[in-house]
């Protein structure tokens, strides 16, 4: 946060309350209303005149008073003008993108984004009459050459998914926002904590709370947060297609955030101490940490991030598939889930999907997910499974 904002931990642990709202009670509660009532026919008229905007209480889908809290809660740690809570983080990309984009457009996607996001453009935007072109994450300012008249958004992710380079994100902004492009970039890895893009002049930043703003492997939620400019448009995007998130996940959310600061400080220590251990050992080619010198954008996360997550890659020697299997499965802190962010540790073998610049490392990509337990555990578990890739 800026000099002039509060530090970050009295934030978390003091925004998104209401005394109106609960009374003695520390936290807001789930709030499980579908139907909100009204007293005079008058009232409930002006609140339908006034239902797209954050804070009018009209009906459940559209908000209620722990949804606006985690709102605003979430607009005020990004420094944005509004966020839009929705169901999960693939429908945050989603109606972002479906807000920002329409038939006859030209929709610029980072060729490592999270592969749901691909999927999502490559069939319903696609098939809506967008025109998608994916292009180099490291491209920079140079994605002022694939700009049109047309182009609609950029749709990026700092770093990306499985391979965690790290774009020049004020670079791609300002080429979009030259451009009239609406910028998204999904945040998920960082959250608020170690980056904050829309200072940085995107003008969206989208999450998956389902990670480390929840925290717990429990919620499933997602946020679009916005400038002045956007905010209108993703909101009535999100509202007239009738997403909205869960009354127990905004609970969620909420109480999640309360920790946020010092899980993602844990998160970095534990990730960065097993990290330089694998990096150390001869079965491992590279690792793909956005922390380490060698990771494409190393000084990008070094000038416009505070810190790292704990999810990052390994690239291992070739090996067969049985050896990979036995490798993964020799593992016993470690589970296999497509998830990350809880308080448990994962791994995932992953095989990178691109089609603007090839993917031509050589080896096996794993995807590891440090949770909260003893690093030294995870190390020695590490250890005893890696003799398996031979
Ligand atoms: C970078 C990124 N964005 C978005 C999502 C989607 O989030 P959710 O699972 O909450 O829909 C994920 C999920 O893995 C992700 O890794």
């Amino acid at each position: 946060m800026s000099a002039k904002e509060p530090p970050l931990a009295n934030a978390l642990a003091h925004l998104g309350r209401g005394p109106a709202v609960a009374g003695r009670a520390i936290n807001l509660p789930i709030e499980q209303s579908s139907t909100l009532l009204f007293d005079r026919l008058a009232e409930f008229e002006a609140a339908r005149e006034d239902r797209y905007s954050q804070g009018t209480l009209y009906y459940g889908r559209y908000g209620n008073q722990a949804s606006f809290a985690l709102e605003r809660m979430m607009a005020a740690l990004e420094g944005g003008h509004g966020c839009v809570s929705v169901s999960a983080g693939l429908p945050a990309v989603t109606l972002a993108l479906m807000a920002a984009a329409k038939a006859g457009s030209h929709v610029l996607v980072a060729d490592n984004v999270y592969l749901p996001t691909r999927g999502f453009c490559d069939t319903v935007l696609a098939r809506y009459g967008a025109e998608i072109e994916y292009f180099d994450p490291m491209i920079g300012a140079g994605l002022a050459t694939l700009m049109r008249p047309e182009t609609s958004a950029v749709m990026f992710e700092a770093p990306g998914s499985g391979t965690f380079e790290v774009p020049d994100i004020p670079a791609i902004a300002r080429v979009a926002r030259d451009g009239g492009a609406v910028s998204i970039l999904d945040g998920t890895w960082a959250t608020p904590v170690f980056c904050r893009p829309l200072q940085l002049g995107v003008d969206v930043v989208v999450h998956s709370g389902s990670k480390y703003i929840g925290g717990h492997a429990d919620a499933m939620i997602g946020f679009i947060v916005c400038n002045e400019a956007t905010y209108e448009l993703m909101r009535r995007m999100v509202l007239a297609f009738g997403d909205r998130a869960g009354s127990q996940d905004v609970f969620l959310a909420l109480r999640g955030l309360r920790t946020l600061e010092l899980r993602m400080k844990q998160v970095q220590e534990a990730g960065l101490t097993v990290a330089r251990w694998l990096g150390a050992q001869p079965q491992v080619r590279k690792l793909l940490h956005p922390a380490f010198a060698d990771c494409p954008g190393h000084e990008h996360w070094r000038r416009d991030f505070g810190g790292a997550a704990g999810l990052f890659g390994v690239l291992f020697r070739p090996c067969s598939d049985a050896q990979l299997h036995a490798f993964v499965d020799a593992l016993a802190m470690f589970s296999v889930g497509v998830s990350w962010g809880g308080f448990e540790s994962l791994v995932l073998p992953v095989a990178p999907l691109r089609t603007a610049t090839p993917w031509s490392e050589a080896g096996r990509l794993v995807r590891f997910s440090i949770g909260h337990e003893d690093p030294d555990s995870l190390i020695a578990d590490i250890a005893q499974a890696l003799p398996q890739l031979g």
